[in-house]
């Protein structure tokens, strides 16, 4: 495990108070009243205020306070993540992908809205995302050339090289995949990319060094594989009550799935060897990282 100061964090504490934070920048950013057409806010709106954990904006707070930022300075760059995630969860449970009827607690957008509606309402999050990032406060505080860098690295993350190329490999490969490498290609590429580029944005934006950079890009990447594996084992052992989304329905489309692969206790064993690789990643850090070695066990012990 980490330093002793890492305890010293609450993740919970530490994931409500930033996790508010971004929903009130959030709420200015899609508003309830006054953008138009008011029914494409409220479209957007109905997904991204369904009750997320908001674990990536609170992952770029706490890159940046690692570096020794003000994590309010990366604030819009917090709500992009959060816009970019949200808007992969729309279209990750449309029929044509993962067709799932529930989400973060209540029925899937195109449920409710239809699916045209829903492709329109990822595609509003997706570039909403960008015109944070070109946020002019942020722009000022953590200056243009980091902001320039963070847009490349966000693009990377969410693109055909991260997330949405990882979807394309998620559904092309069924239940079928060569091995444990391939497994982990996808996940690395899926949610692994997003995760890695939450922590890494905060970092860069909060003015960290070369040296801090790549410790955070090593403890995003093994914490990023960690949420992945226990989503799977969550899927496994978690009920909709409890995860707000369906359970079991990875083993029943027969998907490739940690659990599915090396079974439920290696696939415990792996998601905690994750956790120590992102723990030992912060070493380097100046006070040693402790609000994201607070998030690393987070996301380890998490029921939902
Ligand atoms: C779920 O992510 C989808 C994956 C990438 C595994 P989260 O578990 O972070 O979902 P929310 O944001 O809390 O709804
Ligand atoms: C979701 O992966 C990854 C995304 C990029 C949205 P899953 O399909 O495994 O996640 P859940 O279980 O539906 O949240
Ligand atoms: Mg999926
Ligand atoms: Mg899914």
């Amino acid at each position: 495990m980490g330093p002793d100061a890492a305890s010293a964090v609450d993740a919970g504490a530490y994931l409500e108070r930033w996790a508010a934070r971004a929903e009130e920048e959030l709420g200015r950013r899609v508003p309830e009243r006054g953008a138009e057409p008011a029914e494409m806010y409220r479209i957007m709106r109905y997904s991204l205020f369904a009750g997320g954990k908001r674990l990536r904006p609170v992952l770029c707070a706490a890159g940046a306070e690692a570096v020794g930022a003000d994590p309010e300075i990366v604030l819009p760059a917090a709500c992009a993540l959060e816009c970019i995630h949200t808007y992969s969860l729309v279209h990750d449970d449309l029929p044509a992908m993962d067709d799932d009827d529930l989400r973060r607690g209540v029925p899937t957008s195109h449920k409710v809205h239809g699916e045209g509606a829903a492709i329109l309402a990822g595609d509003g999050l997706l570039t909403l995302a960008f015109g944070l990032m070109a946020d002019g406060e942020m722009a000022r505080r953590a200056g243009p050339e980091r902001v320039i860098e963070g847009v490349r690295m966000l693009a990377g993350a969410a693109g055909a090289s991260g997330m949405v190329g990882g979807q394309l490999l998620d559904i092309r490969a069924g239940g079928k995949v060569s091995g444990p490498r391939e497994l982990e290609e996808i996940h690395r590429r899926k949610t692994g990319a997003m995760i890695r580029c939450s922590v890494c944005l905060g970092g860069l934006l909060g003015g960290g060094s070369q040296e801090a950079m790549a410790a955070l890009a090593r403890y995003g990447e093994r914490a990023g594989l960690a949420f992945q594996i226990v989503d799977d084992i969550l899927n496994v052992e978690g009920s909709p009550e409890q995860l707000g989304k369906a359970a079991g329905s990875d083993a029943a489309h027969g998907k490739a799935t940690y659990p599915a692969l090396h079974g439920l206790e290696a696939s415990k064993r792996l998601a905690r060897e994750a956790c120590e690789e992102a723990l030992a990643a912060l070493s380097p850090l100046p006070g040693g990282g402790p609000a994201l070695a607070a998030l690393a066990r987070f996301i380890v012990l998490r029921r939902s």
